[in-house]
């Protein structure tokens, strides 16, 4: 029968058999796959897996923390943090449309994983390359492996085949350099989402990232309308940091899909505050309800817990001075903004 226990058992099995003796990556991202899929890997194999972590300073308040420290507390993976927080930002300077924002993140994220992927394939392989060629034969590459935390309606949704051809997601390390091939281990491929999030909690993910709701790869740099700054970042930061918590405190977690929150970073409108006149930004409260993200109706939140985030935000977040929302379904809205 079902039990999140034998299941993880069972996974950490298959995953060692695979494995056996070779050397292991994952690239954590903050989300559920990628982290169950690590915290399970890490079961089986111990050290030989090393996790990478790229800090592109998109992230919400308390994300990096969340990996960087409760991740690593609760399962012991080996992690290498990259801050890449300036480089992305230099990247994205004077960039507004959505899509070149995109593409500017997919790639910098790409090429700073494979950096990172070879310094860690170097550290642990000191001299692999000479000494492969000295013996000859089939082993010139130690065998090396890259976890992925595909699930099985993505594996149905490809065709149910597997291999580089089909890794998603911004996480997309498709197209890897020789010098790093990797074969997959994936072991998160034949369950469903809430199956993944009962695994994790058998195996000690912390709870913040076992429910953490969707995020997008390119993070806040998608919410943010306009020219992504440092400045910018803070701002949204801190508006969605309100809105989650005051989310959160209304126990309204597991009802909603997720809730983006956007920045209007290049749209002003005139406000009051005390005795002054305020010229600044307006927020976009973006609640949905959906299944799988395909399609999606706006939730209908309560007005007192609206009614909250709205006056938090404005009191707290000076430089935004209205907070407004988002009613389109989806279609015709997607769920982001860009
Ligand atoms: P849209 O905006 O297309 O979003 O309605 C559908 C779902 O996908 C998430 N999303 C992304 N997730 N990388 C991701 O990993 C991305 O580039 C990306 N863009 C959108 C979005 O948050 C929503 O859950």
């Amino acid at each position: 029968s079902w039990t999140s226990e034998n299941v993880a058992e069972g996974l950490i099995e298959q995953a060692r058999a695979q494995i056996g003796q070779d050397r292991v990556i994952c690239g954590l991202s903050g989300g559920v796959d990628s982290s169950v899929a690590a915290a399970l890997v890490q079961r089986a194999v111990g050290d030989q897996l090393t996790c990478v972590f790229v800090d592109h300073g998109l992230l919400r308040e308390g994300e990096a923390e969340q990996v960087e420290t409760d991740f690593v507390e609760a399962t012991g993976v080996d992690l290498v943090v990259v801050d890449a927080r300036e480089r992305f930002l230099s990247a994205l300077a004077g960039v507004a449309d959505p899509e070149e924002k995109r593409k500017i993140i997919g790639r910098e994220f790409i090429r700073v994983f494979e950096q990172a992927a070879r310094d860690v394939v170097r550290a642990h392989e000191p001299g692999g390359q000479e000494q492969g060629e000295a013996q000859g034969g089939a082993d010139d590459h130690p065998v090396r492996w890259l976890v992925q935390g595909t699930l099985y309606p993505d594996v149905v949704e490809s065709g149910g085949g597997s291999g580089a051809a089909n890794i998603k997601s911004h996480h997309n390390v498709g197209g890897l350099p020789e010098d790093l091939q990797f074969q997959l281990v994936e072991p998160l491929r034949t369950l469903f989402k809430d199956e993944v999030r009962q695994v994790g909690l058998e195996i000690g993910v912390p709870e913040g990232i076992v429910w953490r709701q969707p995020f997008p790869g390119p993070g806040l740099g998608i919410r943010i309308i306009g020219e992504v700054t440092a400045d910018r970042l803070e701002i949204l930061r801190r508006a969605d940091a309100i809105a989650r918590e005051e989310l959160t405190a209304a126990g309204l977690d597991r009802e909603i899909w997720q809730c983006p929150v956007v920045l209007l970073a290049d749209v002003r409108s005139v406000g009051v505050q005390g005795d002054g006149r305020t010229y600044g930004h307006p927020v976009v409260l973006r609640p949905v309800s959906s299944e799988d993200a395909m399609t999606a109706d706006w939730t209908r939140l309560p007005y007192d817990v609206l009614a909250r985030i709205s006056s938090r935000i404005t009191n707290e977040v000076e430089e935004v001075n209205r907070v407004t929302l988002d009613v389109t379904s989806k279609p015709p809205g997607t769920i982001e903004w860009e």
